[in-house]
């Protein structure tokens, strides 16, 4: 196991027993975070979603699939890449995150990015822009645009689920993970 991989594991056994909020008492799995630990790209979802609590992996559900075939279309292998949430517990019936979850939450996600140290970290969707890159963050006028945040960079695109409510927004979000993919490859 890499150094990173090690970290990795040992913040995520951590996690395993947290109750810092009251969702770690109605979770069935924590989803703590999948991918490749030296992932040079990291996306960041809001919370597990209910196959997500079932299995325990994030975006495995309806629109994680959708994710998947954008992976796809731009290039990208999943396991290539890092893939986590703003909360690791599923809130009941979906609801959007209490700011007091997130606040109990955050620090899990700031040791696995100090971690994995990506150079490109996108926002899937505008709760997680609003909590990782402002909190006036607008998805509909600022998905795709980058900003600068000391050692990597940040961007936010739609939320997958948003894109099976409104097909309209697939256009541009094929736009900006493609933008994502050229980016991500003018790493290597
Ligand atoms: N939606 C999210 O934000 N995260 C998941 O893991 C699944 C659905």
């Amino acid at each position: 196991m890499s150094e990173q991989a090690e970290k990795l594991a040992a913040v995520r056994a951590a996690c395993e027993s947290c109750q810092r909020c009251a969702l770690g008492a109605t979770r069935t799995n924590l989803v703590f975070g999948t991918g490749s630990p030296d992932a040079r790209l990291m996306f960041v979802g809001e919370a597990p979603g209910e196959r997500e609590d079932a299995t325990g992996i994030p975006f495995v559900g309806a629109a994680g699939q959708l994710l998947d075939r954008y992976l796809f279309a731009v290039g990208i292998p999943r396991d290539d890449v890092y893939i986590a949430n703003i909360l690791k517990c599923r809130p009941p019936r979906n609801r959007d995150p209490l700011p007091e979850e997130e606040d109990a939450c955050i620090e899990h996600l700031r040791a696995q990015v100090r971690i994995i140290r990506p150079k490109l970290l996108v926002c899937l969707g505008r709760i997680s822009a609003q909590r990782l890159i402002k909190p006036d963050f607008r998805i509909t006028r600022e998905h795709g645009v980058w900003f600068s945040r000391g050692a990597f960079e940040m961007c936010a695109v739609y939320h997958p689920s948003a894109l099976l409510r409104d097909p309209s927004k697939r256009e541009d979000m094929l736009e900006d993970m493609r933008a994502i993919a050229e980016k991500y490859r003018a790493l290597n």
